[in-house]
């Protein structure tokens, strides 16, 4: 059973992972307006995948007989002058949630709940890998800067790794 604490904060978790679903599914929308097809497939990829992080959260939460709480969501303000910026915002925002995810895994340990801590763990992983993606993203979008030759070769190199399936990092 959750405690009422780790509850709520489960329940905050889900709200963040539904809301970075959200800026990836913005992001990904207006790269593929802008006609950045790899980009923009790589980014409703990432959205399917904050999705399901939190239907994996929903799920714990009412499997250990709490009740999820599916709340309203922020529209994302992202500021869409440049792909850098984007970019920036999007590995901000990846380290903002590893921050969640590590208060999450303090309160699980201060209220003794070591399933919850353990269930944490896979998060704790994922983020590694989210925060390095994101990282090798902005880097290379870094050395482009807003130049169209770079830009389109990097969306080339992004429709690569999002059909293949293999990370970017690798
Ligand atoms: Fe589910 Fe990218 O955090």
């Amino acid at each position: 059973m959750l405690s009422d604490k780790m509850q709520s904060a489960l329940n905050e978790q889900i709200k963040v992972e539904a809301e970075s679903s959200q800026i990836y599914l913005a992001m990904a929308s207006w790269a593929e307006v802008k006609g950045f097809e790899g980009i923009a497939t790589f980014m409703f990829k990432q959205s399917d995948e904050e999705r399901a992080h939190m239907l994996k959260l929903v799920k714990y939460v009412n499997q250990r007989g709490g009740q999820a709480a599916i709340s309203a969501l922020e529209e994302p303000k992202l500021d869409y002058t440049s792909f850098k910026k984007l970019f920036t915002q999007l590995y901000k925002h990846e380290v903002r949630v590893s921050e969640c995810i590590n208060d999450l895994v303090d309160i699980a340990l201060s209220e003794k709940d070591y399933a919850t801590h353990n269930f944490l763990q896979w998060y704790v992983s994922e983020q590694i890998e989210e925060e390095a993606t994101a990282k090798v993203i902005l880097d290379k979008i870094d050395l482009i800067g807003d130049d169209k030759g770079g830009l389109y070769l990097f969306d080339n190199d992004m429709k690569v790794f999002s059909s293949t399936g293999h990370n970017i990092v690798q």
